[in-house]
């Protein structure tokens, strides 16, 4: 018989799909659920990015391509980031991955040995501990308080830090709290790492959605001449909605690049190659369609939050970017369920909104800030407008203990 393996027994299951799951069940049963759960745009991909994939197809774009990716994507993500990036990048910086995703994992197994240390700040993005893990790696987390904006500071990275330290996560915009780190914050960051002789490796897969004139800096940007110590990982997925399509890639040295273009030629070899041409047409078409969707994004993000802070018990942290509330719900943990039990914890509050109201949320614990609760406005006004009624309601029936 086969055995499932102590890694993967251990491993955690990814809590925003196993939401989204229980979500899907309660809809196909017949029931109308808000999600507030979802990591994705509400969006469809735009029509010129789908057309350029039909047109792939059609021309004939249905073998493999080079483990690193499309030639012409490289060069294309090359291009477009050097301007962004202000430094000289040629496709040997760029190895193209099954979503951003892949790239961070991809990343781990490429520079990490058995019992190096990788820094997590906390509230984090649910996979990396489990990625670093992965990599035989210790994921070392260090909790970001809410009145520092969630981020991490040169100090509390520099507190963290042993000889085994190979890299610190820097992920701005953030998932889960949409923190946005300053130029200046960022920069001192970035010097102490670099001082402390570890690597950044910066996920900036929502470098595009920010709001109230919000600036997206890029670690990188701010040493583009020690590419050796950066590694960016980003991707079409949440800029173009185009998840479903599993596009994205690192940008790092051409060593980096060539380590993890061998792993990608020996498990994956690539995302499809259709789906590399349609991120080709992303990157250098119009982008036109981007202020529409940014400016939904902050309108129901506006909304939520009305609606959130109104309610005893929650309060939210206001997002400069992504498309996330992160709201500190701690006091409702010592709330009693209708079963007279207490609260407890955040999982057992977001299964109670499912149940009860059926509003899909996802718990902090999850993020690694337990007490919180994640809630997407990537989600119709309509929905943003009746799930924050649903949780008042729910919020209203659990009794003071
Ligand atoms: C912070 C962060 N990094 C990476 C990813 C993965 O992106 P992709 O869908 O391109 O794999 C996500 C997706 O939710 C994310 O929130």
């Amino acid at each position: 018989m086969i055995r499932v393996s102590k890694k993967i027994r251990e491993m955690e299951s990814s809590p925003t799909l196993e939401i989204s799951a229980l979500a899907a069940e309660l809809k196909a049963a017949g029931h109308s659920v808000v999600a507030f759960a979802a990591g994705q745009p509400d969006f469809g991909t735009p029509g010129h990015i789908c057309d350029a994939a039909f047109q792939a197809v059609r021309d004939g774009f249905t073998g493999y391509t080079a483990t690193a990716g499309l030639p012409e994507l490289r060069s294309a993500v090359a291009e477009v980031y050097s301007e962004r990036l202000g430094l000289a990048l040629t496709p040997s910086n760029v190895v193209v991955t099954v979503g951003a995703k892949n790239a961070l994992g991809v990343f781990f197994q490429a520079s990490l040995d058995p019992g190096d240390e990788v820094v997590v700040p906390a509230p984090y993005w649910v996979s990396y501990p489990t990625m670093v893990r992965s990599a035989s790696a210790r994921p070392v987390i260090v909790e970001c308080p809410a009145d520092a904006g969630y981020l991490l500071s040169a100090d509390a990275l520099a507190g963290s830090v042993t000889p085994r330290t190979r890299a610190v996560i820097v992920n701005s915009p953030s998932n889960p709290t949409g923190s946005v780190y300053s130029r200046d914050e960022m920069s001192a960051l970035v010097d102490r790492a670099l001082e402390l002789g570890i690597a950044v490796l910066s996920d900036e897969i929502y470098e595009d959605l920010l709001f109230d004139g919000a600036g997206h800096v890029s670690p990188l940007s701010l040493h583009p001449d020690r590419l050796d110590d950066f590694a960016v990982v980003t991707g079409v997925s949440k800029t173009y909605a185009m998840t479903g399509w599993r596009i994205g890639w690192l940008i790092g040295s051409p060593e980096l690049v060539k380590a993890m273009a061998k792993i990608v030629g020996q498990t994956t070899s690539g995302p499809a190659t259709f789906a590399q041409k349609a991120a080709v047409a992303a990157l250098k078409g119009d982008r036109g369609f981007l202020d529409g969707w940014i400016e939904q994004y902050r309108a129901r993000r506006d909304v939520m939050i009305e609606g959130i802070s109104r309610i005893e018990g929650m309060s939210p942290h206001v997002p400069r970017g992504a498309f996330y509330l992160w709201v500190d719900a701690s006091p409702l943990l010592e709330r009693l369920l209708p079963d007279g039990s207490p609260v407890g914890s955040s999982k057992a509050l977001a299964r109670y909104f499912l149940e009860e109201e059926h509003v899909a949320t996802v718990p902090g614990s999850a993020f690694g800030a337990e007490g919180h609760l994640r809630l997407s406005f990537a989600t119709a006004m309509q929905d943003v407008e009746e799930g924050v009624a649903r949780l008042a309601r729910a919020v209203e029936r659990l009794a003071a203990p």
